[in-house]
């Protein structure tokens, strides 16, 4: 037998509704370092085990009040540390296969023999401690790959927001532009009862969906004056190049990485780069389409220095609803602005900048 260690007490439950037979396992339990409890059915039984941390019950089968099959099943949903051995008469042995499928370590049959309860309750104890200590190796291991992973998404984020920051010197005008979208994005999708990882995900997304940017000349990205086809057609490869430059980074997370791709898919299909219409486009890029547009127009810009209010904006959306945009996402954005989720924050008379509460 596992002898007790010396600085903590273990106790043992004993339950069976034969005090004699219980005074015979206390003391042999005494013996081998234990701390005796003593129930005579399985209520008694439930209230030592709400009230000590115990190691070992050994437990009759046939009691009054609630016999050992109802107390195990009690113990094994509460306690499931708790080794439990079920003693029982010859005529039970069925029911006692029965008590190992639902968990007890091990059973004894009436009358034993002193020698065979230490054998068996020794193999009982080894096998709640291998029990215990691979649940212990389990969760340990688990706890290092969340941390890994959360070290792997930080540095992830540190890359990527170095990115951002190359791109904003590049590109004056899209700075806060990214942080902006994803505000606007997570605000739209709340209302639209989204929530959890996929948010998380929508939220990323809106940060990363113009890196492609980088790959764009300066010349035209600052353009003043109106850009030419050429131009136009420049620019608006920076879904692919974005996603080319991320697809590595964010393979785990296809969510973000479909905002960067089919974030200037249109809902009537003449958007770019894959000519994807309504709900062929993923979710997530619809809404930040809508959050892109958003904040494009309530900013300044190379070619038009003062930005529209928020409620020309929000007009102006809704009137591409259901030719650029996605209706349902374009009410999505009504309501957020109706109920105060996205306000305007005045710059100067002339400006408006918008910022949402999210
Ligand atoms: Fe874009």
């Amino acid at each position: 037998m596992s002898a007790a260690p010396l600085d903590t007490v273990q106790y043992c439950l004993i339950v069976d509704d034969e005090p004699r037979l219980r005074q015979v396992l206390v003391h042999l339990m005494r013996n081998d370092g234990f701390t005796c409890l003593e129930a005579g059915n399985g209520e008694e039984a439930l209230v030592h085990l709400e009230q000590h941390t115990i190691t070992l019950v050994m437990s009759d089968l046939r009691m009054p009040r609630m016999d050992g099959l109802e107390l195990l099943r009690q113990i094994r949903g509460r306690w499931p540390d708790i080794a439990v051995v079920m003693i029982t008469a010859v005529a039970d042995v069925e029911v006692a296969v029965s008590c190992l499928a639902i968990g007890a370590m091990d059973y004894l049959t009436k009358p034993f023999h002193l020698e065979e309860v230490r054998a068996r309750v020794a193999q009982a104890l080894e096998k709640r401690r291998l029990v215990v200590e691979n649940r212990g190796y389990q969760e340990s291991l688990q706890e290092k790959v969340a941390a890994q992973a959360r070290r792997l998404e930080e540095l992830f984020l540190a890359s990527v927001q170095s990115l951002a920051e190359a791109l904003e010197v590049k590109d004056p005008y899209t700075r806060g532009h990214s942080i902006r979208v994803s505000h606007y994005s997570v605000a739209i999708a709340r209302e639209l009862g989204l929530d959890g990882e996929l948010l998380r995900q929508i939220e990323l997304g809106g940060h990363v969906h113009d890196i492609g940017k980088i790959g764009v000349r300066e010349d035209v990205l600052n353009k003043p004056g109106k850009l030419t086809d050429a131009e136009y057609e420049h620019i608006m490869t920076h879904p692919m190049v974005g996603w080319r430059i991320l697809a590595p980074l964010l393979g785990e997370t296809p969510v973000a990485l479909n905002v960067v791709r089919s974030h200037h898919e249109r809902f009537d299909g003449r958007g770019v780069p894959d000519r994807l219409a309504a709900g062929a486009i993923p979710l997530e890029a619809r809404i930040a389409a809508v959050a892109d547009s958003f904040d494009a127009m309530t900013s300044d810009r190379p070619y038009r220095p003062d930005g529209l209010s928020v409620d020309a904006a929000v007009g102006e959306i809704v009137r591409c609803s259901g030719s650029q945009f996605d209706p349902e996402i374009v009410g999505a954005l009504v309501s957020a602005v109706g109920e105060g989720r996205i306000v305007v924050i005045p710059r100067s008379p002339s400006y408006f900048r918008a910022a949402a509460l999210v």
